[in-house]
């Protein structure tokens, strides 16, 4: 087991400045001016992260010569460390109510009947749901102190630690009103469910193939995750419905690192940056093959919201028919690069144009940041952008 300090779930970045808002808003403008690489990368490393001094700039023709990273490999580091600060805050979440708490991921208390919904998937829920944030706190650090060991500005999103998030027993209460991202409000798109299914359709190949969603009634409206209140916990049937909203949450973020990763990856320029890219975005396709399977165990139900009236259907996925197995939990193959080759068993999508805004993009819709100021989405933008205008053998 890896070891981290007793404050290292709640003291991210904290000793790094915070960036003003206002400035950040101000630096996104002339980005979206100026999306030809060549005029923004030539002035600095820093672009894109508004959050350092001048101690950090170097000079970009000496960035090779000197081992220092190019600024498209920054950008290419800043973009995911970012990702993963956010997916550490919203498992930090998860794990104060349904997971272990311990010197490894400290905060909270937890809710006996959460706790309890959730272990009905699998006895080891709260044992996964404390590893895998235990992951991600681990990503976001080393990320972020790699790219300060190579003089380039770390990702920084204490400013906007700003969202109320749950008020129940049991969460961490110092956190209470500082979080990133919002649990309780999430439309999720499941569709991976049947694209990792389908041995005909891959979207890098068939961009318009439309994937049905594993869980439809979760593609429209808006669902929480987590108990919002102790309120929420009256009716066992809408816990359950609450611990099944989370279970299918972890394979629908997960799959998503599990494509970035190797999406960014291509246009790097560094071997370092490829190893790192490489050797992180694997441990997101095992989170991801962990939470499809769990996810498989939802028991089906209808549950309503008691304070949104909005309803929820978890279908019984127990079928013969391939494209919604559950127990197909392993890739089939398909199409990839061309329909001339042989189909294979591969991770998808891993096309690389516009993959970073296109994760953001993912993650909006998802509703994870319902509630974030213009700032933030300014902030995410402008590493995205930087992300995706990297090039491999650029600066
Ligand atoms: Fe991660
Ligand atoms: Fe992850």
């Amino acid at each position: 087991m890896k070891t981290n300090s007793a404050s290292t779930a709640n003291d991210i970045g904290n000793t790094q400045d915070h960036p003003q808002t206002q400035k950040l808003e101000e630096k996104s403008r002339p980005y979206k001016r100026s999306i030809s690489r060549r005029s923004f990368l030539g002035k600095s490393l820093a672009v894109g992260a508004g959050t350092v001094g001048a101690g950090f700039l170097i000079n970009t023709r000496t960035a090779r010569a000197s081992g220092a990273l190019t600024p498209g490999d920054a950008a290419l580091l800043r973009f995911p460390a970012a990702l993963e600060i956010l997916e550490a805050d919203f498992w930090i979440q998860y794990n104060e109510l349904g997971g272990i708490q311990d010197s490894e991921v400290p905060g909270g208390s937890g809710i006996p009947a959460y706790h309890d919904a959730l272990s009905v998937l699998d006895e080891d829920m709260d044992q996964y749901i404390h590893d895998n944030t235990d992951d991600e706190i681990t990503h976001h650090k080393f990320l972020n102190a790699y790219l300060v060991s190579k003089g380039a500005a770390p990702a920084n999103l204490n400013p906007f630690r700003t969202l109320r998030g749950s008020i129940a027993t049991g969460v961490n209460p110092n956190l209470i009103g500082k979080r990133l991202t919002n649990l309780t409000q999430l439309t999720l798109d499941t569709s991976w469910w049947t694209r990792y299914r389908d041995d005909s359709h891959n979207p890098d190949l068939d961009p318009t193939h439309v994937f049905p969603q594993a869980v439809p009634s979760l593609h429209v409206g808006q669902h929480t995750a987590i108990p919002r209140t102790n309120a929420d916990l009256s009716n066992a049937n809408f816990v359950q419905a609450m611990a099944n909203t989370a279970s299918f949450h972890f394979p629908t973020i997960e799959q998503g690192g599990n494509s970035l990763y190797p999406s960014l990856a291509q246009r790097a320029t560094m071997e370092e940056t490829v190893r790192i890219l490489i050797s992180i975005g694997p441990t997101e396709t095992m989170h991801f093959q962990t939470w499809s399977d769990k996810a498989g165990n939802a028991p089906p139900l209808t549950a309503v919201d008691p304070v949104t009236g909005v309803s929820v259907t978890f279908p019984n996925l127990d079928v013969s028919n391939q494209l919604f197995k559950k127990n197909l939990i392993m890739p089939e193959p398909c199409p990839f690069l061309s329909r001339s080759l042989p189909i294979v068993s591969i991770i998808r999508p891993t096309n690389t144009n516009g993959a970073a805004m296109g994760a953001l993009r993912f993650l909006t819709a998802m509703g994870l940041f319902r509630g974030q100021s213009p700032a933030f989405f300014a902030y995410m933008t402008q590493l995205a952008q930087a992300a995706d205008a990297a090039r491999h053998g650029g600066f």
